[in-house]
């Protein structure tokens, strides 16, 4: 274990347990006073009644900080101020460096299985930003989650199925296979659907033929069935290469859409109906979670089958949860849309708890997201108003990119500049979602996201790729430093030194309450405590060859940091640029 503020948390909690007579936090956190400070006494003595500093000193004096810290003082109120001994820090990051495959960073002591519900586009529509919003957040946290060593299930719930498959199909019979083919394979999906719209609208022939064309879905029609499943593989093709151009790690297989349930639907509402959560309400058939009313002040219904006899979104989430827990053994369960959709999915976990489905074994979390805002701080659109495609979005950072790169590395070939405009421009999009705080709303601006200053992609991808060029210039294999001693002498190295043995514990907080920006912000800090070494500490020219090696060695874990942390949230990092 490598993670210095669980350390100094640890040595601490023995001391205040002591005091406290229980398990109390000390509440270590980052401060510019000392290296870390812990508030913990704060707290303790207001619920002992005693002077804080007194509770300080109390603590300072039963705990056994060992070699971990160099001096410890107490401060203001009563904080405790850390500072870490150099020959502790040290030998965290020589861990870390003498790991090459993990860089310090320990299994989960209990892993788990998790199943991330995400992305989720819908056949036959248009992707939407929200659509990739969710695709990026949970791609990052499959990483994340699979590199601390849980058992990582991707579910892809398409919507694939729904009484607006009956004008689609009847639409696609009017172009024709050829024309749906060209329409839908070229992204076209988002002109596609409001055709089949405007027909369904216009003309009465088209609307009950559609009408016509659902119940011979529902029905189980071979010939509608083959048309349907025309249309989701076509779609589906498209989503696949959405997430291609993308690099997530989504695949054809991570998709069990809506209608993947539809022989359970029958099976939930019987098992709901036996343990007496289901009943009839004007004429539909309901569940009323507890704790959710309407405006009126009226219990909330879920609605499992629909007064004409068909099923909904609804029924397919319960059937959905209910598959993911007993059939794939799912314990974790984390679902990632649009905040717009929290009720519903509150609903459905509330029926699943009550239903049994739910519970110390099986916990599900809701971790909605902000929208996409333009310049003009409305929801993202395109000058005509209409929703953008997400495949002309991933190609125009891409191009916004290759003229970034034209102008700062104009010495790469043109492979190369190729290459790394696709890293620079899919990883500026990714990292612009990524830093910004899940819940909030934020706003899409190309040129911050691409520029090579802040906290952006391109940042820290230059940081890296400027790491990298030492170890060119020096001629040196970063292989050959293992087993270096590090020397920490200056108190610029004592500060990049501190970041660095805070990413393990980093890893797992982010992971935990699925916050994706610490791992930004905690990467942008890094490299900002990277620049500012190097700035004051010469490398290859270091006065003497310990100092050089051990310089070296940050150089080396730093960057290994840098790549890990970016490539964890999708974002591959070039080695020159
Ligand atoms: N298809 C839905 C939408 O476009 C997202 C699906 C989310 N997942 C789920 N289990 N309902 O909003």
């Amino acid at each position: 274990m490598t993670d210095l503020p669980q350390l100094l948390s640890d040595r601490l909690a023995r001391a205040f347990a002591e005091v406290a007579g229980e398990p109390t936090d000390p509440a270590v956190r980052r401060s510019d006073r000392a290296d870390y400070q812990a508030d913990g006494a704060l707290r303790l003595a207001k619920q002992l009644r005693r002077p804080p500093r007194e509770v300080a000193a109390e603590v300072l004096e039963r705990a056994d900080l060992g070699d971990l810290v160099a001096n410890a003082e107490i401060a203001g109120p009563g904080f405790l101020n850390l500072t870490v001994a150099d020959s502790a820090l040290a030998g965290l990051v020589e861990a870390m460096a003498a790991d090459q495959a993990r860089l310090g960073v320990g299994l989960t002591p209990d892993p788990e299985r998790v199943l991330v519900d995400y992305s989720g586009p819908n056949v036959a529509k248009e992707m939407h930003v929200g659509h990739l919003r969710s695709t990026i957040i949970g791609d990052a946290l499959v990483r994340l989650l699979d590199y601390l060593g849980n058992d990582v299930v991707r579910q892809n719930h398409i919507g694939d199925w729904g009484t607006n498959f009956g004008m689609l199909i009847e639409h696609m019979i009017d172009l024709g296979t050829d024309e749906t083919n060209a329409e839908l394979s070229l992204g076209d999906l988002g002109a596609f659907y409001q055709d089949a719209r405007k027909a369904f609208d216009a003309n009465e022939d088209f609307a009950t033929r559609s009408r016509r064309r659902v119940v011979a879905l529902q029905g189980g029609d071979p010939e509608t069935l083959a048309l349907w499943r025309q249309l989701v593989e076509l779609s589906a093709h498209y989503f696949d290469t959405v997430y291609e151009r993308l690099e997530v790690l989504l695949r054809p297989e991570d998709t069990a859409g809506e209608s993947s349930y539809n022989d359970q639907l029958n099976p939930v509402i019987e098992e709901l109906l036996e343990v007496g959560l289901a009943r009839e309400s004007e004429g539909a058939l309901c569940v009323f979670p507890e704790g959710f009313t309407g405006r009126d002040g009226g219990p909330l219904p879920l609605i499992l089958r629909k007064s004409d006899g068909g099923f909904g979104y609804d029924t397919t989430d319960l059937a959905a949860l209910r598959h993911r827990v007993r059939d794939l053994k799912a314990r974790r369960l984390v679902y990632i849309t649009d905040l717009g959709q929290r009720l519903h999915f509150e609903m459905v976990f509330e029926v699943g708890r009550e239903a049994g489905w739910l519970g110390a074994e099986a916990q599900a979390e809701f971790q909605g997201f902000g929208i996409v805002l333009g310049a003009d701080r409305k929801r993202l659109r395109t000058r005509a108003g209409d929703s953008i495609k997400l495949i002309d979005l991933i190609d125009e950072a891409v191009r916004r990119a290759a003229a970034v790169v034209a102008e700062k590395a104009p010495h790469l070939s043109q492979q190369e500049q190729n290459d790394v405009a696709r890293m620079v421009g899919i990883g500026a999009l990714k990292y612009a979602d990524l830093s910004n705080d899940r819940v909030k709303d934020y706003v899409f601006d190309w040129d911050r996201m691409l520029s090579f200053d802040g906290n952006t992609a391109p940042y820290l991808q230059y940081a890296h790729a400027r790491i990298q060029s030492v170890f060119r210039r020096g001629e040196v294999d970063p292989a050959a430093l293992r087993g270096t001693k590090l020397v920490l002498a200056d108190p610029a190295e004592h500060a990049l030194a501190l970041r660095l043995a805070e990413f393990e514990g980093l890893l797992y907080k982010a992971a935990e309450g699925v916050e994706l920006h610490r791992i930004t912000g905690y990467l942008f800090d890094l490299a900002q405590a990277f620049t500012a070494f190097y700035e004051r500490c010469p490398v290859l020219r270091a006065e003497n060859p310990e100092t050089r090696t051990s310089r070296l060695v940050l150089c080396d874990v730093t960057a290994r940091v840098l790549a890990t942390g970016l490539s964890l949230l999708g974002i591959a990092a070039p080695s020159r640029m």
